[in-house]
């Protein structure tokens, strides 16, 4: 009976010796957002100690890994000559790096505490800005058929989510949702940067860009023309019946051709003609002619 008398009263003074002894911490921001290159401090600060010089470390939690970062009061690995320590025992990063993105833990120890170890955890986002999309336009879709623009890029930390524009006017997620796009039949997915034409029309045509924004910041594309024509059916019929109608009339005059004999005697009389100017009897006959008209000439002078 006398035991469990003294043991209540006992832990009681425990705990309320601990609450008042113990080190005790606290950051002003557990959850602190910095854009990538700017200084960022990772508060730890202590509100209570009985011990002097208690000893501080930090450690960085990153994809279950632990490393450490501030210990036996050296900034240590990373971020060697980017960090110090500031008001004993928070972390201050003067030029953040995409890689600082993680948790980080303060943890203290005060030996002459009566409870000597204390910790809290800081997680840090970097963001970064998105750089310059790459996006694709088709040049030219004709009336009726579906078409996909693309728009992506991925720097961007948190995930940028994309818009896309025509004429400058940003377009909604999906077309029916807006009446001013009333006529168009598309879907735009912002995570992914897609701008889907079910079926594209005349007033679909224009220059296309598209923005990709972040907590960090936005860039853009350059205008791409859409170009919308119309698929004319009997256009296309006319076209090939105009083809076919000169492959037909090809193909005729080479037959008349032959049939006059036009192939056949030309080339037989090409020939012939070459191997009579060879023969003597040719040559014979022209240096006689030849002969006879110097005769004449120097018959004159
Ligand atoms: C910050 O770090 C980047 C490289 O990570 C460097 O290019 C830049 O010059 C640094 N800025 C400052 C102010 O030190
Ligand atoms: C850290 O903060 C980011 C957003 O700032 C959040 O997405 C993430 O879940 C947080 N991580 C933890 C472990 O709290
Ligand atoms: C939709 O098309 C019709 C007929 O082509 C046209 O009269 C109307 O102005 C168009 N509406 C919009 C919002 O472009
Ligand atoms: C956007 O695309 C992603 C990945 O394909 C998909 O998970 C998501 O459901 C899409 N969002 C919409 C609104 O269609």
């Amino acid at each position: 009976m006398a035991a469990p008398k003294r043991t209540v009263p006992g832990l009681l003074i425990l705990l309320y010796g601990c609450a008042v002894m113990a080190v005790d911490l606290y950051s002003v921001n557990l959850n602190p957002v910095v854009q990538e290159y700017q200084r960022v401090e990772l508060s730890c600060v202590i509100r209570h100690t009985n011990t002097n010089n208690p000893r501080i470390e930090w450690k960085k939690i990153r994809n279950g890994d632990t490393s450490y970062v501030y210990f036996e009061t050296l900034i240590l690995g990373d971020l060697k000559n980017r960090a110090e320590i500031k008001g004993g025992s928070s972390l201050v990063i003067h030029n953040t790096s995409r890689t600082d993105n993680g948790r980080y833990r303060c943890e203290v120890a005060a030996p002459e505490d009566p409870k000597r170890f204390a910790e809290i955890t800081v997680n840090l986002t970097v963001t970064v800005k998105p750089i310059v999309p790459q996006c694709r336009v088709p040049k030219s879709v004709p009336v009726g058929k579906s078409a996909v623009l693309h728009c992506q890029e991925s720097e961007g930390y948190p995930s940028s989510v994309y818009r896309w524009y025509r004429n400058s006017d940003a377009l909604p997620e999906d077309s029916k949702a807006n009446p001013k796009f009333l006529n168009s039949s598309f879907t735009l997915n912002i995570s992914t940067g897609t701008l889907a034409f079910a079926a594209v029309n005349k007033g679909d045509m224009g220059p296309y860009y598209c923005i990709a924004s972040n907590a960090a910041g936005s860039a853009r594309c350059e205008a791409q023309l859409l170009e919308v024509y119309d698929l004319n059916i009997a256009g296309i019929i006319g076209g090939i019946l105009v083809v076919v109608l000169v492959l037909v009339l090809i193909t005729v005059g080479i037959c008349c051709a032959y049939r006059k004999g036009y192939f056949a005697n030309s080339r037989p009389n090409g020939q012939s003609y070459k191997n009579h100017s060879k023969s003597d009897g040719v040559n014979y006959l022209r240096t006689s002619d030849e002969g006879d008209f110097r005769h004449k000439s120097s018959f004159v002078i």
